[in-house]
């Protein structure tokens, strides 16, 4: 495909592995690279050596652009900017936090920027930041949410013409049918989670992966609205904020029940019952644990069977 985000991502494919905690080492975002992707290497579950060290064997295994994912809320995020403009990183995306602190710094040093955002005045925000475009995620999507709960289809339709730098969708995305239909209302490429956190490639436990298949309608949903806004798997972990939260708990007592290092256990060491899973909606859809080609595979071909489909369909009036 050749649109404005490829050209300015210098990618062959609008498709984009999320950097996600425990998930998106260099073993996923190289293979998303070379399939003609974007993948990016998640950074918020990193120390800045493990960071470099990722950067490092990324640029070994793929000769395509690849990004790194930093989550600005973490405090190791300086050092995690200062890594990636060291390293010759080609395309940071930031999130969970303010545009404006790193843009410029990362823009002037070569680096292409993109922000990630769930309400429209974030967007113009990281717009107005000098960012080359926006990721607008849904409330379908797994881990931190936007506190609106504004979905996939209304979030990247009501930007649609507003902004003027391209929208990458994300939310809810796991076959080549979606990503068509967020290409028709107007985005330019998607930014794919959950389905990758499930592959043979993401670093998370095999627990985990196998608990993302199992995952049936209605087996995730969002908790600490009043906190960060994070759509949970069901089990143990989610049941005990629930009850908190159902009982009225304080802000303090929630910060007390998620503690420290809950993701770690639950995503990478794979204990289930007493760690915390995230994952998005779509995990309902997703059904094996395959390679990042056989999704790639998968997605062109549901994406140009779609778009055969579509050309058949009738004018509304
Ligand atoms: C396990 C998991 C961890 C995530 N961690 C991060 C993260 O560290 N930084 C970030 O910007 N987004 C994170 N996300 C969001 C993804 O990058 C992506 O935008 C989202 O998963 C897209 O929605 P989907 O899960 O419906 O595909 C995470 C998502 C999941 C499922």
């Amino acid at each position: 495909m050749n649109n404005r985000l490829c050209n300015i991502l210098n990618i062959k494919s609008p498709i984009i592995s999320g950097g996600m905690v425990w998930c998106s080492g260099w073993e996923l975002a190289s293979e998303v690279s070379n399939e003609g992707g974007l993948g990016l290497i998640g950074a918020g579950s990193m120390s800045p050596d493990v960071l470099r060290e990722h950067i490092q064997k990324c640029k070994k295994a793929t000769k395509n652009t690849f990004g790194v994912n930093i989550p600005l809320m973490n405090s190791n995020s300086p050092k995690h900017i200062d890594i990636v403009i060291e390293e010759n990183v080609p395309v940071v995306f930031t999130s969970a936090g303010n545009p404006s602190t790193y843009t410029k710094k990362l823009v002037d040093n070569g680096i292409k920027v993109v922000h990630v955002i769930a309400n429209e005045k974030f967007a113009f925000k990281a717009q107005e930041a000098g960012v080359s475009a926006v990721v607008c995620e849904g409330f379908e999507a797994g881990g931190h949410n936007g506190k609106e709960e504004t979905t996939t289809l209304v979030l990247v339709n009501q930007l649609v013409g507003k902004l003027d730098i391209p929208i990458i969708a994300a939310g809810g995305i796991a076959t080549g049918e979606q990503i068509l239909a967020m290409m028709v209302i107007g985005a330019e490429g998607v930014q794919i989670g959950s389905l990758f956190a499930a592959s043979r490639e993401s670093s998370a436990h095999e627990n985990f992966k196998r608990a993302v298949v199992s995952a049936k309608e209605g087996d995730t949903m969002l908790l600490l609205r009043n906190l960060s806004p994070t759509r949970l798997l069901k089990g143990n972990f989610f049941d005990s904020i629930k009850a908190a939260e159902d009982r009225g708990a304080s802000k303090e007592e929630l910060l007390n029940i998620i503690g420290v290092g809950k993701t770690k256990i639950g995503m990478f060491e794979g204990n289930l019952d007493e760690g915390e899973l995230e994952i998005g909606q779509v995990s309902s859809m997703i059904d094996k644990i395959i390679s990042v080609k056989d999704i790639f595979n998968n997605l062109r071909k549901e994406y140009s069977e779609a778009y055969l489909r579509m050309k058949s369909i009738n004018e509304l009036i």
